[in-house]
């Protein structure tokens, strides 16, 4: 069992795009995206403490799965598989994660995620994360989600850019990522900024359109 904390677990979807929380059996899926996306995701992940193939071994997703398992537990992340269905199969292609949740006068967290690059330019993350914010608003109970990016991911930026979030601050050597202290950019939203829409994913919904 996961545990019970406001909006924990939860399953997600919209279209072909199904978030859902992590399972024992995603070993094997998991590891194989992980690694065959190295070169994709290594410029922009906080750097593992050991080499690439054994931080994202079947064996190193058993840890990985106990710490997101323990975090969403104590209510301090919702950290979700994004898995893309088609063609009657659900494929593991990514992972969105809201992180560092504060409760009470601050009721915030940060999102983080990553997509597999043989999928990327669908519009899967941007599906994800409004998705994602909606359910922090909702049932999660949260009030504000912030992204930080660096200024250089510029995929990372359009994703963030198309959905409206604010653009709010600029953090100096903010994170220790690919063997530098990097700068980034801070974006946020807050659930008034998207209650008379209707939420985010049906603003999404009419960026698509
Ligand atoms: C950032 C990321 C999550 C975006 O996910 P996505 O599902 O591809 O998002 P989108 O489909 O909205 O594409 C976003 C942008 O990526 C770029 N893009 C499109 N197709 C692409 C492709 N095949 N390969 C690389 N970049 C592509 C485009 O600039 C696009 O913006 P646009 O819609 O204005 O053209 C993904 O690029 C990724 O996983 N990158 C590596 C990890 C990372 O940067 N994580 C975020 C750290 S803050």
């Amino acid at each position: 069992m996961w545990g019970s904390t406001p909006g924990w677990p939860a399953v997600l979807a919209e279209g072909s795009v199904l978030l859902r929380p992590y399972k024992r059996g995603d070993a094997r899926a998991w590891s194989e995206v992980r690694i065959s996306n190295r070169e994709w995701l290594a410029p922009w992940e906080s750097a593992p403490p050991g080499p690439w193939s054994e931080m994202n071994s079947t064996r190193a997703y058993a840890y990985v799965y106990q710490d997101m398992r323990r975090a969403a537990r104590r209510g301090d992340s919702m950290p979700f598989a994004v898995c893309l269905r088609e063609d009657g199969q659900e494929r593991l292609v990514g992972h969105i994660n809201l992180g560092n949740i504060v409760r009470r006068a601050f009721s915030s967290a940060y999102a983080g995620y990553w997509v597999d690059h043989r999928v990327a330019g669908r519009g899967v993350i941007p599906t994800a994360l409004a998705l994602a914010v909606d359910h922090a608003f909702g049932a999660g109970g949260l009030h504000r989600i912030e992204v930080n990016i660096r200024p250089e991911n510029r995929a990372s930026r359009r994703v963030v850019e198309k959905l409206g979030f604010r653009e709010e601050a600029y953090h100096q050597r903010y994170m220790h990522i690919d063997g530098s202290w990097r700068d980034h950019l801070g974006y946020a939203l807050t659930s008034e900024e998207v209650a008379a829409e209707g939420g985010l994913l049906a603003r999404w919904r009419r960026v698509r359109a």
